[in-house]
């Protein structure tokens, strides 16, 4: 029987991300770093739940706290990655819990 570990792991230095979203591969995910103001304020799995394609590209929208994804147009709130409307069983878009270690930087709480 295996069981599920959670471990911290860097993404990178905030100081290198670009303001407005960032997307990385890292440990064959896809994540989305959401940067404001210098600030990290989420990091979201960068995959639409409802068909694993990339949801940031050249045509993602950010409007009001939320994510639109190109394709189908499934909407999510970007604050708990909960979908708002759109296709699709999955309910949810991964959000991560992250940390910043060493003032620059940042870390995600990820299972494995
Ligand atoms: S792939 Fe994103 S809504 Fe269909």
């Amino acid at each position: 029987m295996m069981t599920e570990t959670t471990q911290w792991i860097k993404l990178g230095k905030i100081s290198k991300f670009d303001e407005g979203v960032t997307s990385i591969r890292k440990k064959r995910k896809n994540f989305a770093i959401l940067k404001q103001d210098g600030q990290i304020v989420q990091v979201i799995q960068d995959n639409c739940p409802h068909n694993p394609r990339i949801l940031i590209s050249d045509d993602y929208l950010i409007e009001n706290n939320m994510i639109t994804c190109q394709f189908h147009g499934a909407c999510f709130d970007l604050s708990d990655g909960s979908k708002v409307s759109g296709p699709g069983k999955s309910k949810v878009l991964l959000t991560y819990e992250f940390r910043i270690s060493n003032t620059d930087n940042l870390e995600i709480l990820l299972e494995s």
